[in-house]
Protein backbone atom coordinates (compact mmCIF):
# COMPACT_ATOMS: atom_id res chain seq x y z
CA UNK A 1 0.00 0.00 0.00
CA UNK A 2 2.59 2.44 1.09
CA UNK A 3 6.23 2.25 -0.22
CA UNK A 4 8.95 4.57 0.90
CA UNK A 5 12.95 4.35 -0.94
CA UNK A 6 15.42 6.39 0.33
CA UNK A 7 13.78 8.98 1.49
CA UNK A 8 16.00 11.91 2.86
CA UNK A 9 14.30 14.97 4.71
CA UNK A 10 16.37 18.11 5.90
CA UNK A 11 15.62 21.37 8.00
CA UNK A 12 18.10 23.78 6.90
CA UNK A 13 21.03 22.13 7.17
CA UNK A 14 19.87 19.64 9.75
CA UNK A 15 19.06 16.64 7.71
CA UNK A 16 16.55 14.54 9.59
CA UNK A 17 15.65 11.94 7.80
CA UNK A 18 19.15 10.33 6.03
CA UNK A 19 17.88 7.17 3.16
CA UNK A 20 14.54 5.51 4.94
CA UNK A 21 13.19 2.42 3.08
CA UNK A 22 9.70 1.29 4.56
CA UNK A 23 6.79 -0.71 3.23
CA UNK A 24 3.25 -1.00 5.09
CA UNK A 25 1.31 -3.43 3.52
CA UNK A 26 -2.92 -3.47 2.83
CA UNK A 27 -3.99 -4.48 6.49
CA UNK A 28 -1.45 -4.51 8.36
CA UNK A 29 -0.36 -2.25 11.79
CA UNK A 30 3.38 -1.43 11.32
CA UNK A 31 5.10 0.31 14.16
CA UNK A 32 7.67 3.06 14.11
CA UNK A 33 9.97 3.34 16.73
CA UNK A 34 12.97 5.60 17.87
CA UNK A 35 14.31 7.99 20.47
CA UNK A 36 13.53 11.43 20.75
CA UNK A 37 15.08 13.20 17.77
CA UNK A 38 15.08 10.18 15.75
CA UNK A 39 13.00 11.43 13.09
CA UNK A 40 9.87 9.37 13.44
CA UNK A 41 7.69 12.61 13.24
CA UNK A 42 9.19 14.29 10.17
CA UNK A 43 8.94 10.86 8.53
CA UNK A 44 4.97 10.63 9.12
CA UNK A 45 4.77 14.41 7.46
CA UNK A 46 6.24 14.09 4.63
CA UNK A 47 4.27 11.17 3.82
CA UNK A 48 1.21 13.63 4.31
CA UNK A 49 3.16 16.31 2.56
CA UNK A 50 3.73 18.70 5.63
CA UNK A 51 7.17 18.84 5.18
CA UNK A 52 8.93 18.72 1.76
CA UNK A 53 10.91 15.65 0.37
CA UNK A 54 14.52 16.25 -0.07
CA UNK A 55 15.71 13.21 -2.04
CA UNK A 56 13.37 9.64 -2.24
CA UNK A 57 10.03 8.68 -3.90
CA UNK A 58 6.79 7.99 -1.35
CA UNK A 59 4.37 5.34 -3.31
CA UNK A 60 0.83 5.08 -2.45
CA UNK A 61 -1.09 2.56 -4.21
CA UNK A 62 1.59 2.21 -6.88
CA UNK A 63 1.72 6.41 -6.98
CA UNK A 64 4.32 8.89 -5.99
CA UNK A 65 2.82 11.28 -3.87
CA UNK A 66 6.20 12.39 -2.65
CA UNK A 67 5.50 15.79 -4.14
CA UNK A 68 2.20 15.78 -3.91
CA UNK A 69 -0.06 18.60 -1.47
CA UNK A 70 -0.95 17.90 2.08
CA UNK A 71 -4.38 18.25 0.84
CA UNK A 72 -3.99 15.99 -2.37
CA UNK A 73 -2.59 13.22 -0.31
CA UNK A 74 -5.28 13.27 2.28
CA UNK A 75 -7.90 13.34 -0.58
CA UNK A 76 -6.39 9.81 -1.86
CA UNK A 77 -6.89 7.99 1.64
CA UNK A 78 -4.24 8.81 3.76
CA UNK A 79 -5.05 10.75 7.13
CA UNK A 80 -3.11 11.73 10.25
CA UNK A 81 -3.32 12.45 14.18
CA UNK A 82 -0.59 14.48 14.36
CA UNK A 83 2.03 14.57 17.52
CA UNK A 84 -0.16 16.97 20.35
CA UNK A 85 -3.32 16.36 18.62
CA UNK A 86 -4.26 19.59 17.60
CA UNK A 87 -7.87 19.64 17.25
CA UNK A 88 -9.87 22.67 16.76
CA UNK A 89 -10.09 23.94 20.77
CA UNK A 90 -12.25 26.78 20.21
CA UNK A 91 -14.84 24.81 18.40
CA UNK A 92 -17.45 21.93 19.20
CA UNK A 93 -16.71 18.25 19.48
CA UNK A 94 -19.35 17.75 16.71
CA UNK A 95 -17.76 20.47 14.61
CA UNK A 96 -14.51 18.91 14.54
CA UNK A 97 -15.94 15.61 13.69
CA UNK A 98 -17.78 17.02 10.73
CA UNK A 99 -14.44 18.75 9.51
CA UNK A 100 -13.00 15.54 9.23
CA UNK A 101 -15.28 13.89 6.89
CA UNK A 102 -14.95 17.41 5.02
CA UNK A 103 -13.43 16.23 2.44
CA UNK A 104 -15.61 13.24 1.61
CA UNK A 105 -17.55 12.70 -1.59
CA UNK A 106 -19.94 10.06 -0.29
CA UNK A 107 -23.77 10.59 0.91
CA UNK A 108 -24.44 12.81 4.17
CA UNK A 109 -26.05 9.38 5.72
CA UNK A 110 -22.67 7.16 5.80
CA UNK A 111 -21.33 9.89 7.53
CA UNK A 112 -23.59 10.02 9.87
CA UNK A 113 -23.52 6.40 10.08
CA UNK A 114 -19.78 6.85 10.74
CA UNK A 115 -20.77 9.59 13.09
CA UNK A 116 -22.64 7.14 15.16
CA UNK A 117 -20.52 4.55 14.92
CA UNK A 118 -17.55 6.73 16.51
CA UNK A 119 -19.97 7.69 19.38
CA UNK A 120 -20.98 3.81 20.18
CA UNK A 121 -17.67 3.22 20.59
CA UNK A 122 -16.78 6.26 22.55
CA UNK A 123 -19.93 7.41 24.62
CA UNK A 124 -17.87 10.20 26.50
CA UNK A 125 -17.75 11.99 23.00
CA UNK A 126 -21.78 11.57 22.38
CA UNK A 127 -22.26 12.80 26.28
CA UNK A 128 -19.79 15.70 25.12
CA UNK A 129 -21.08 16.48 21.22
CA UNK A 130 -21.83 20.36 21.94
CA UNK A 131 -18.60 20.71 24.30
CA UNK A 132 -15.91 23.05 23.14
CA UNK A 133 -13.23 20.84 22.24
CA UNK A 134 -10.33 22.42 24.00
CA UNK A 135 -12.29 21.75 27.59
CA UNK A 136 -11.91 18.49 27.37
CA UNK A 137 -9.41 16.18 28.90
CA UNK A 138 -6.12 15.11 27.27
CA UNK A 139 -7.25 11.73 26.48
CA UNK A 140 -10.55 12.86 25.42
CA UNK A 141 -9.10 14.81 22.78
CA UNK A 142 -6.97 12.19 21.65
CA UNK A 143 -10.36 10.42 21.14
CA UNK A 144 -11.22 13.67 19.38
CA UNK A 145 -8.70 13.81 17.40
CA UNK A 146 -8.56 9.67 16.06
CA UNK A 147 -11.93 10.24 15.80
CA UNK A 148 -11.92 13.12 13.31
CA UNK A 149 -9.13 11.02 11.40
CA UNK A 150 -11.24 8.56 11.51
CA UNK A 151 -14.32 10.28 10.14
CA UNK A 152 -12.37 10.77 7.07
CA UNK A 153 -12.32 6.90 6.18
CA UNK A 154 -8.76 6.72 5.33
CA UNK A 155 -7.58 3.71 3.74
CA UNK A 156 -3.89 4.05 6.04
CA UNK A 157 -4.39 6.25 8.86
CA UNK A 158 -1.16 7.45 10.48
CA UNK A 159 -0.89 8.05 14.73
CA UNK A 160 1.74 10.16 15.77
CA UNK A 161 2.40 9.51 19.22
CA UNK A 162 -1.09 8.59 20.24
CA UNK A 163 -0.42 7.74 24.10
CA UNK A 164 1.83 10.51 24.74
CA UNK A 165 0.78 12.07 28.46
CA UNK A 166 -2.19 10.16 28.86
CA UNK A 167 -3.10 7.85 31.55
CA UNK A 168 -2.97 4.12 31.45
CA UNK A 169 -6.71 3.61 31.13
CA UNK A 170 -7.00 5.94 27.80
CA UNK A 171 -4.01 4.57 26.97
CA UNK A 172 -5.35 1.56 27.11
CA UNK A 173 -8.32 2.73 25.08
CA UNK A 174 -6.76 4.44 22.39
CA UNK A 175 -4.88 0.90 21.78
CA UNK A 176 -8.22 -1.30 21.82
CA UNK A 177 -9.22 1.94 19.19
CA UNK A 178 -6.25 0.82 17.06
CA UNK A 179 -6.91 -2.63 16.97
CA UNK A 180 -10.84 -2.18 16.38
CA UNK A 181 -10.08 0.21 13.40
CA UNK A 182 -7.25 -2.24 11.57
CA UNK A 183 -9.81 -5.08 12.23
CA UNK A 184 -12.46 -3.18 10.32
CA UNK A 185 -9.86 -2.70 7.42
CA UNK A 186 -8.09 0.38 8.20
CA UNK A 187 -4.18 0.47 7.69
CA UNK A 188 -2.28 1.84 10.17
CA UNK A 189 1.22 3.75 10.85
CA UNK A 190 1.89 4.04 14.32
CA UNK A 191 5.01 5.87 16.24
CA UNK A 192 5.29 5.45 19.39
CA UNK A 193 8.43 5.86 22.19
CA UNK A 194 5.68 2.90 24.00
CA UNK A 195 8.04 0.39 22.27
CA UNK A 196 6.41 -2.17 24.27
CA UNK A 197 2.92 -1.65 23.79
CA UNK A 198 3.66 -0.56 20.56
CA UNK A 199 4.76 -3.91 19.46
CA UNK A 200 2.19 -5.62 20.95
CA UNK A 201 -0.18 -4.25 18.88
CA UNK A 202 1.73 -3.87 15.68
CA UNK A 203 2.28 -6.82 12.69
CA UNK A 204 6.02 -5.34 12.08
CA UNK A 205 8.31 -2.31 13.13
CA UNK A 206 10.65 -0.53 12.08
CA UNK A 207 13.54 0.93 14.51
CA UNK A 208 14.54 4.46 13.94
CA UNK A 209 17.91 5.72 14.62
CA UNK A 210 18.94 9.62 14.08
CA UNK A 211 17.41 9.38 10.87
CA UNK A 212 18.23 6.13 9.20
CA UNK A 213 16.38 2.33 9.73
CA UNK A 214 18.78 0.75 11.99
CA UNK A 215 16.75 -2.63 12.57
CA UNK A 216 13.08 -4.06 11.10
CA UNK A 217 11.25 -7.11 11.37
CA UNK A 218 8.12 -8.72 13.04
CA UNK A 219 6.88 -7.42 16.34
CA UNK A 220 6.89 -10.61 17.77
CA UNK A 221 10.77 -11.13 16.90
CA UNK A 222 11.83 -7.39 17.93
CA UNK A 223 9.83 -8.20 21.22
CA UNK A 224 12.90 -10.62 21.74
CA UNK A 225 15.41 -9.22 20.63
CA UNK A 226 18.46 -8.38 22.79
CA UNK A 227 19.39 -5.11 21.59
CA UNK A 228 15.96 -3.83 21.32
CA UNK A 229 15.51 -5.48 24.95
CA UNK A 230 18.28 -3.09 26.19
CA UNK A 231 17.24 0.24 24.00
CA UNK A 232 13.68 0.30 24.34
CA UNK A 233 12.40 -1.84 26.51
CA UNK A 234 14.06 -1.00 29.62
CA UNK A 235 15.11 -4.83 29.63
N1 LIG B 1 10.75 22.45 12.15
C1 LIG B 1 12.00 22.03 12.39
N2 LIG B 1 13.06 22.84 12.16
C2 LIG B 1 14.33 22.41 12.38
N3 LIG B 1 14.64 21.19 12.84
C3 LIG B 1 13.62 20.35 13.10
C4 LIG B 1 12.26 20.72 12.89
N4 LIG B 1 11.47 19.67 13.23
C5 LIG B 1 12.32 18.70 13.63
N5 LIG B 1 13.60 19.10 13.56
C6 LIG B 1 14.79 18.29 13.89
O1 LIG B 1 14.75 17.10 13.11
C7 LIG B 1 15.13 15.98 13.89
C8 LIG B 1 14.01 14.94 13.89
O2 LIG B 1 12.90 15.45 14.59
P1 LIG B 1 11.52 14.69 14.71
O3 LIG B 1 11.15 14.18 13.37
O4 LIG B 1 10.56 15.58 15.38
O5 LIG B 1 11.92 13.47 15.66
P2 LIG B 1 11.01 12.48 16.53
O6 LIG B 1 9.61 12.63 16.09
O7 LIG B 1 11.58 11.12 16.27
O8 LIG B 1 11.20 12.88 17.95
C9 LIG B 1 15.50 16.52 15.26
O9 LIG B 1 16.88 16.70 15.30
C10 LIG B 1 14.75 17.84 15.33
O10 LIG B 1 15.44 18.73 16.16
MG1 LIG C 1 7.91 13.10 17.12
Amino acid sequence: MLKIEDLFVSYGHIMAVKGVDMEINEGEIVCLIGANGAGKTTIMQSISGLVPVRKGRIFFEGKNIAKEKSHKICSLGIAQVPEGRRIFSHLTVEDNLDLGAFTRKDSSQEIEKDKERFFAQFPRMKERQKQIAGTLSGGEQQMLAMGRAILSRPKLLILDEPSMGLSPLFVKEIFETIKRLNETGTTILLVEQNARTALKIADRCYVLETGKISLSGKSSELLNDPKIKEAYLGA
